[in-house]
């Protein structure tokens, strides 16, 4: 891979540790991919954010970065096991607590947004179309790339922050136009009725776009928070984390059709909920925001729970960014869930949060979280905001 002058300096130590380190990194994965430049990112995502995923080697490594690293451009932070300030609601233990914060110390020396949200896109890190980045969230890389069209591969962790102290990631992959071509098309000819219908869909065509970049027609509209939902499904269920859809995102106008055409029906949907869901009645923890509830979500579960009361049995989390809870707050929405018993998760999420062994059954929006909710040994079930209330309320599903 060619390196500039400087790039070759920053190699060779002259920026100090960590940009060093970060220079092997991303050499490293350019020759691996065969990348023949660097590119200039206009901003990055960091993944791995969470006490639970890292350990001790992974703090011990942000550590040993944040002695003299230094981010060059506007970096934001994916969830953390916790929820910063009221992790003790949660039912976090100190021992989690203090090195979580640890954690986020690191971060925070090294210049980065302590935002832990996968919607940086809701909160101020909104990329332009064309522009290049290092996003390690598939759900935020598969809408940076989609539905914004900005241009990023599915970075880990280490790929993410190695980028943000250079300010350049490899130029191979999804940043290259001849990647970008779609190679699937998925005629879909279902009727989509509910925002879980948009994790149905996107487990079905994951499942039969496997590792291929799908180009969907047949949808008529789409909601910000369908499309949000949409893209953390079709690549946790194996989509390549860029779609194009017919009418509703960019760059579908002079696409090439794929010669490989399938077609999506209401069987695929219903069959997409039998595979998503257990068999199971009851349901002790209700979680939604995954990915991380927008205030228009927030303010329909709101409404919901107006005069309502969670169920005794049920734990019942808003998982959320810490902006949007701030909205919530100024608009009562917050006040009208926390009197009902629901409680907000900013800053986490259910799939990286320390749960395992806490729940055994539990109702969510989103396919994504179904998915990562069985690695914690729980049941799921998917359905409405409406069903998951209803749910959290009774302790059942119906
Ligand atoms: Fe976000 Fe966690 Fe879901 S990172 S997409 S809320 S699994």
């Amino acid at each position: 891979m060619y390196l500039t002058e400087k790039e070759q300096r920053m190699l060779d130590g002259e920026e100090g540790y960590a940009v060093r380190k970060s220079m092997e990194i991303l050499v490293a994965l350019g020759n691996i991919y065969g990348a023949d430049r660097l590119v200039k990112v206009g901003s990055v995502q960091v993944a791995g954010v969470s006490y639970h995923n890292l350990g001790d080697a992974g703090l011990e490594f942000l550590n040993e970065l944040a002695r003299d690293g230094q981010v060059k451009v506007l970096t934001t932070l994916n969830p953390a096991g916790m929820d910063l300030e009221n992790w003790r609601q949660l039912g976090i233990s100190q021992e989690f607590a203090e090195k979580q914060n640890q954690v986020i110390d690191a971060f925070s020396r090294m210049g980065i947004l302590i935002s832990c949200t996968c919607t940086p896109y809701l909160i101020g890190n909104l990329p332009r179309y064309g522009e290049h980045l290092a996003w390690s969230e598939s759900s935020a890389v598969t809408f940076a790339n989609s539905v914004i069209g900005a241009r990023t591969n599915r970075e880990g962790g280490p790929s993410a922050l190695a980028a943000a102290f250079v300010g350049k990631t490899p130029c191979y992959g999804l940043h290259l136009d001849e990647n970008r071509a779609a190679d699937i098309k998925i005629q879909v000819n279902a009727n989509l009725t509910k925002l879980s219908d948009w994790g149905a869909l996107g487990y079905s065509i994951g499942r039969k776009a496997e590792n291929k970049i799908p180009y969907i027609t047949g949808i008529k509209d789409a909601e910000l928070d369908e499309l949000k939902s949409f893209c953390a499904s079709v690549v946790t269920y194996g989509a390549k984390p860029l779609f194009y859809m017919k009418g509703i995102t960019p760059d579908t106008e002079n696409l090439q059709t794929p010669r490989e055409i399938v077609t999506i029906e209401q069987r695929d949907i219903r069959e997409a909920y039998d595979n998503i869901n257990d068999d199971v009645d009851y349901i002790d923890f209700v979680c939604v925001g995954c990915p991380h509830c927008s205030i228009k979500e927030i303010s329909e579960v709101a409404e919901l729970l107006k005069d309502r009361k969670i169920s005794e049995n049920t734990e019942f989390w808003v998982a959320t960014s810490r902006t949007a809870k701030q909205l919530a707050d100024k608009r009562g929405y917050t006040a009208t869930i926390e009197n009902a018993g629901g409680k907000f998760a900013c800053d986490t999420c259910m799939a990286v949060a320390p749960l395992k062994g806490r729940f055994k059954a539990l109702a969510t929006t989103s396919a994504k979280g179904c998915f990562y909710s069985r690695q914690n040994d729980m049941k799921t079930k998917m359905g409405s905001i409406e069903e998951c209330i209803e749910a959290a309320v009774t302790g059942k599903w119906s």
